[in-house]
């Protein structure tokens, strides 16, 4: 069976492998103190074993609330911001018919956001389109605090209640949340929901693998036990005993670094499957939020290719030679599509009839890297077999664990995120909320 794989050859006239070498001993010792649990953020390494670690009673628990779920509902409202939705989204995003809202056949509830914004047209419409449906609502939210998902998830509440009633409105709610602490945590026990905990040493960008992804997952239709022995596989993959030139986390976490030493700030993960949108929006925030600190780290930004060479292929190819980008290549598309022959031929296509259509964007592909590595942007490759639960389980496993060791070569703590609390405190003082009397006055001086 194949695996996911690294390949570092474009990037090797910019950086040299004696470079990329020289880093070993530095990616091993990171790697021995992430598994040590001895180096900074050490109560959040909860993730490292944790696909391994997963039962199959904590499995079958989350199935079986899956299907009550999947039964009731033909919509569930996923409320969560952060790391507690974009590992769902991507997944479902990424294994998704892309027009599955348009399916009046479907077998599975439409999995929806909410909490993840603070706009009261997104609130108002979606509200809106709830009304005679029947929906049910999973609150996850690992503080059990974040202003997003608690006012999604009261605005939701009232409107399940208000429709099916307190009692049956209970049955459709699930809340995520810590064992103890958190006002969620208060609620679901004081009106009796549905409760899975995210263990304390689990960082909400870290918890996808816990039920915050694993449950909606479910209910969406997908095989949450593949998506897990797909990370396990990585786990193993990527463990301290391997040797740092077999070992795909290090090498990309070194030679990240390196670049980033070299003078390139940005990392653009491009894919060129519009289906992997949501990875690379999941990639940005475990790499901006656990890398962005003490004004140091690279900028992670993505594309969406061929679409965006419309866009900012552009900038990548002439602008500002401080970027370098690491494509996800998908090798096998699920379907079959072939270009037709066309007698007139006016459009001139028919040097590509009877060609796969994904032949054509592999071209594209191998095009773009040569064009790209030729304007003086490193170019780093993942290989994915397929897009299937296993694989993006070892895509996420891997982005985890390299980010793990890459935050620490930076010589960051990965896993805390003290830059988010600012905004926070600001909104909280301009809203007056009670307790913080003291930074309202400051900040309104500020205005
Ligand atoms: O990675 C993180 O810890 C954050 O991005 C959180 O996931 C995000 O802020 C949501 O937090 P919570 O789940 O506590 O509502």
């Amino acid at each position: 069976m194949k695996n996911i794989s690294l390949n570092i050859s474009k990037v090797l006239s910019f950086i040299s492998q004696e470079q990329i070498n020289a880093q070993e001993a530095k990616a091993n010792e990171c790697i021995a103190t992430l598994h040590k649990g001895n180096g900074a953020g050490n109560d959040f390494l909860g993730w490292l074993h944790l696909p391994s670690s997963i039962t199959d009673e904590h499995l079958t628990d989350i199935e079986n609330t899956a299907k009550v779920l999947r039964e009731k509902c033909e919509v569930v409202v996923a409320v969560g911001i952060g790391g507690s939705y974009l590992g769902t989204k991507a997944v479902v995003e990424a294994l998704n018919n892309s027009f599955d809202w348009l399916h009046t056949d479907r077998k599975n509830p439409v999995l929806l956001y909410a909490g993840n914004n603070i706009g009261e047209d997104y609130l108002y419409e979606l509200s809106e389109i709830l009304k005679g449906k029947q929906f049910g609502i999973i609150n996850i939210s690992k503080s059990g605090t974040t202003t997003e998902p608690a006012l999604a998830f009261r605005i939701l509440k009232k409107q399940l209640e208000d429709a099916v009633g307190k009692e049956e409105a209970r049955q459709r709610i699930v809340a995520i949340t810590d064992a103890h602490k958190g006002a969620l945590r208060s609620l679901a026990d004081q009106e009796g929901y549905k409760t899975f905990i995210i263990p304390d040493n689990v960082g909400g960008r870290f918890s996808v693998l816990t039920p915050v992804g694993l449950l909606p997952i479910a209910v969406a239709g997908f095989n949450i036990r593949e998506l897990v022995a797909g990370a396990a596989f990585m786990e193993k993959a990527t463990d301290v005993s391997v040797p740092f030139s077999e070992n795909m986390a290090a090498i990309y976490a070194a030679t990240r670094n390196e670049l980033y030493k070299s003078g390139k700030k940005i990392e653009i993960l491009c894919n060129f499957n519009p289906k992997l949108h949501y990875i690379a929006e999941w990639w940005k925030q475990l790499y901006g939020e656990s890398e962005g600190k003490d004004h140091k780290g690279i900028f992670p930004a993505s594309v969406d290719l061929t679409t965006d060479l419309h866009s900012m292929g552009q900038w990548i190819q002439d602008g500002e030679r401080s970027i370098f980008e690491t494509v996800i290549s998908v090798e096998k598309p699920e379907h079959e599509m072939i270009v037709p022959t066309d007698v007139d031929n006016l459009d001139g296509l028919n040097f590509l009839a009877g060609k796969h259509v994904d032949e054509v964007n592999k071209m594209a592909e191998l095009g773009t890297q040569l064009a790209h590595v030729d304007g003086g942007v490193p170019n780093l490759k993942i290989t994915m077999p397929e897009v299937t639960p296993y694989y993006i389980g070892q895509l996420f496993y891997f982005f985890e664990k390299a980010c793990g060791i890459s935050g620490y070569m930076l010589g960051v703590n990965p896993f805390n995120q003290p830059g988010v609390e600012a905004y926070k405190k600001n909104m909280f003082a301009l809203l007056n909320k009670p307790g913080y009397e003291k930074e309202s006055e400051a900040i309104k001086a500020k205005l």
